[in-house]
């Protein structure tokens, strides 16, 4: 039998709600949200109560943007520790990036990575297409066998040079009701202007988008151009939507970090943090990009970001930008679980319990050794930040508790 859990005194945060009150989780399902008279809050059937006095409660995190490395580089991170460090982080829901080994070019693997998830059961995950056949960036030919369940397609990691095969995978994504994730980086100026890069093929991207009326979603954008066209092309009525990272809102490339897209300058940033104002960017996700420490010496790009996502945010937008709760909840929940197709991201009778317990103004000071993940790669060790994840519930069940 599955606990009932009642969460009372608790601040309400989602993207419709900013109230105090109290939550009754039953079956896996939030059962009721009302206000905190005791006489809506009383029920019988409860075996677990919390108090929520001082602390928010927010639908879970959901992450449009990760790498996992399982199969075949299970030695930056697998689905164990992957899933661990996601719950962490107040996630339960992930969609996985193709650049595996082998790559997760077609069904066996998709659904191989989804029920090795499932028997973990500690978070949802949905994996994506590669976009050309082993991210070969020559041939599509997979495409044409696709389940219906596939919702994700995507070359991230490399990007697709190919204007043709952009227009092909957007005509797709018509017929098969997918989302096409672009890395947008134009490798012929990789090696010596990597914002040419992200702006050309982003001007690309959106043309192709617009040409098919095929459904695009830019991955992790950084430059204050590329967002500047984004907002752009929304005003015109272009069927594209954007995410951003944490780690390219919250630092500038004075720290010298490599990932991909690379750490930008201050009026980026602000430039991003005006757009998410003015409501241009759809979600935050984090690329979650575990490396081990010789690859990074490599020179290996990315971040281990899916455990300090919601402190960097709420540091950076909320206590320093004064952007609301309600905002950020949409930004990584509402929007992301509507993307997968999910019966997540508000608190709202009948919704999925996927919640996270949050502290919104304890000081914390980043420590990469208490991550779960497998990769410490990140510049924050030592930074202050605000926020704390206590709790995370996936579908009623805790399966993260920090108190
Ligand atoms: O920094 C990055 N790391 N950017 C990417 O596009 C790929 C990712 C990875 O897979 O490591
Ligand atoms: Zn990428």
């Amino acid at each position: 039998m599955m606990e009932n859990i009642k969460i009372e005194n608790i601040r309400i945060i989602d993207k419709n709600t900013d109230k105090i009150g109290c939550v009754i989780i039953k079956d896996g399902k939030i059962s009721s949200v009302s206000a905190s008279d005791a006489q809506f809050c009383s029920d019988k059937d409860i075996q677990t109560v919390i108090d929520g006095k001082g602390k928010v409660l927010m639908p879970s995190f959901a992450d449009l943007h990760v790498h996992f490395r399982d199969p075949g580089f299970t030695y930056k991170e697998d689905l164990s520790t992957g899933s661990k460090a996601a719950v962490r982080g107040g996630y339960t829901s992930v969609v996985l990036m193709a650049n595996t080994n082998p790559v997760c070019s077609g069904m066996e693997i998709y659904n191989d990575v989804k029920r090795r998830a499932e028997k973990i059961g500690l978070i949802d995950v949905e994996p994506v297409i590669s976009v050309s056949e082993n991210l070969n960036g020559e041939n599509s030919g997979h495409l044409n066998e696709l389940s219906a369940e596939v919702k994700f397609l995507s070359d991230d990691g490399k990007g697709v040079m190919s204007s043709k095969m952009m227009e092909d995978a957007l005509e797709l994504s018509k017929k098969l009701n997918l989302v096409v994730m672009s890395h947008a980086e134009d490798h012929s100026f990789s090696s010596t202007d990597m914002r040419k890069a992200e702006n050309y093929m982003t001007l690309r991207d959106i043309y192709a988008c617009e040409q098919t009326g095929g459904r695009l979603h830019l991955c992790h954008v950084s430059t204050k151009e590329a967002i500047e066209m984004i907002a752009d092309a929304k005003k015109k009525g272009v069927n594209v939507t954007c995410e951003v990272t944490p780690h390219h809102i919250f630092l500038t490339d004075e720290v010298k970090y490599r990932v991909n897209p690379p750490l930008r300058k201050q009026e980026d940033i602000d430039s991003i943090i005006n757009a998410i104002k003015g409501g241009y960017v759809d979600a935050i996700a984090t690329d979650h990009a575990p490396h081990s420490e010789d690859d990074k010496k490599n020179g290996a790009p990315g971040i281990s970001g899916i455990e300090l996502s919601f402190q960097l945010c709420l540091t950076k937008l909320v206590k320093e930008n004064n952007i609301d709760l309600q905002s950020l909840s949409r930004l990584m929940s509402y929007f992301p679980c509507k993307m997968m197709g999910l019966n997540k991201g508000l608190i709202e009778e009948g919704y999925e319990a996927d919640l996270v317990l949050v502290d919104i103004d304890k000081k914390t000071k980043i420590d990469v050794n208490k991550f779960e993940s497998k990769s410490k790669n990140s510049p924050l060790d030592g930074y202050e930040v605000y926020g704390e994840v206590l709790m995370t519930f996936k579908s009623g069940k805790i399966v993260y508790n920090n108190v």
